[in-house]
């Protein structure tokens, strides 16, 4: 060996052990955050990174809003009653259903499933499709009320310091509820059609599934554009 040539030393296998616990604990770390990360910006942003939207959950009744609305012409309100008092929409109990189906719709498979959960008193366990976490406070009366009555469609609020929310409608949200929405025409917006901001179209659904993200993003990028309150408390207990 050349004096003062230099030369690592070899470690000892106690440090080779401390080296490789580090690597795996930074390592998880890394991974942890990285994990966290994909989380909060795909909450921020309502893209779901693994999943996406797909076709909405198969239900225990093929329930197909289609030949109930669009067909049969029942108001969205007529089914969802609580929507315009309070924070849930609700589903109606099968005693509703019953009502037009002890009569109609005999021979067909899925109405006779139907009688056969009310025949046995069993409660149809219907799967959700739309849900925030427990964590978030969401109420639909405030949305329909804000949304629903008599407006002018405006580009951007006429006067922005002080919005006439109760009589102006912005043009993005009047397009959501009637695509041949023009800016400055007048619109009679009932509750009903209120439902399709958020839910797009149910009524041509046969299958209800998700088609807006409805994440903390797509929730306060709204609520500002709508003069609506942003503080964390509105929607967070
Ligand atoms: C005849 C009763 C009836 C009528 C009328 C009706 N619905 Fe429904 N709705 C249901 C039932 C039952 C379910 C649960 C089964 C399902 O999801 O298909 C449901 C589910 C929904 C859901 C999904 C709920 C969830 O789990 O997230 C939305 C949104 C919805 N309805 C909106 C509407 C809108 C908007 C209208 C009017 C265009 C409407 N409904 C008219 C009975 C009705
Ligand atoms: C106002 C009356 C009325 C109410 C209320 C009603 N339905 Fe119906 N429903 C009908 C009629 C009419 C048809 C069409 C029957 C036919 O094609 O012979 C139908 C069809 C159906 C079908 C069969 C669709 C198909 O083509 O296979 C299902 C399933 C069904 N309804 C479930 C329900 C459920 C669940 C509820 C309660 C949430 C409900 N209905 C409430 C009138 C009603
Ligand atoms: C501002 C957006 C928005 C509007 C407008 C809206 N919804 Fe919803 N809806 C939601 C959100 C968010 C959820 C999930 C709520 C939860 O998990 O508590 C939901 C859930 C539902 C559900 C299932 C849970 C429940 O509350 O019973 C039904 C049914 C429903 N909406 C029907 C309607 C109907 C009918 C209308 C129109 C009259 C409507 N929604 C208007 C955002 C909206
Ligand atoms: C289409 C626009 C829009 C979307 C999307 C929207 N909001 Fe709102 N929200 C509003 C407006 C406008 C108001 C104010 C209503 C009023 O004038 O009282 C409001 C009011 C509220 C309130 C206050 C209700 C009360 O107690 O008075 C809560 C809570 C709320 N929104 C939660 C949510 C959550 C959670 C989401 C997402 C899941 C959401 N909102 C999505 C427009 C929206
Ligand atoms: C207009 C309604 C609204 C407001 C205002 C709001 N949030 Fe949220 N927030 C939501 C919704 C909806 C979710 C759930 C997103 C999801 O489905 O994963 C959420 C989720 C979260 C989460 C959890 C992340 C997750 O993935 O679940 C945190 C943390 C959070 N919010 C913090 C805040 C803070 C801090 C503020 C105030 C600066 C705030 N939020 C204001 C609607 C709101």
């Amino acid at each position: 060996m050349i004096p003062g040539d230099f030369q690592i030393k070899k470690p000892t296998g106690k440090q080779m052990a401390k080296f490789g616990a580090l690597g795996v604990v930074s390592l998880g770390m890394f991974v942890g955050v990285a994990i966290g990360l994909t989380w909060m910006i795909s909450a921020w942003l309502g893209r779901p990174v693994v999943f996406g939207y797909s076709e909405g959950p198969t239900q225990p009744i093929a329930f197909p809003h289609t030949t109930h609305v669009q067909e049969l012409g029942l108001n969205c309100l007529f089914c969802h009653r609580n929507v315009t008092e309070g924070a849930a929409a609700t589903i109606p109990s099968a005693g509703l259903c019953i009502a037009c189906h002890k009569v109609m719709g005999d021979g067909l498979e899925e109405v006779e499933k139907l009688r056969d959960y009310v025949a046995d008193n069993r409660p149809i366990d219907w799967v959700r499709v739309h849900r925030v976490p427990d964590h978030v406070r969401f109420v639909h009366e405030a949305h329909i009320r804000r949304f629903s009555g008599v407006k002018t469609v405006v580009e951007e609020w006429t006067n922005l310091k002080n919005p006439d929310v109760a009589n102006e409608i912005r043009f993005g949200e009047a397009l959501r509820i009637n695509p041949n929405a023009a800016v400055g025409q007048t619109l009679e917006i009932s509750e009903a059609q209120v439902c399709s901001v958020c839910h797009g179209n149910v009524g041509g659904m046969t299958k209800v599934e998700q088609v807006r993200p409805l994440k903390m993003g797509d929730c306060v990028d709204c609520h500002r554009d709508n003069a609506a309150p942003t503080d964390c408390t509105t929607c967070h207990f």
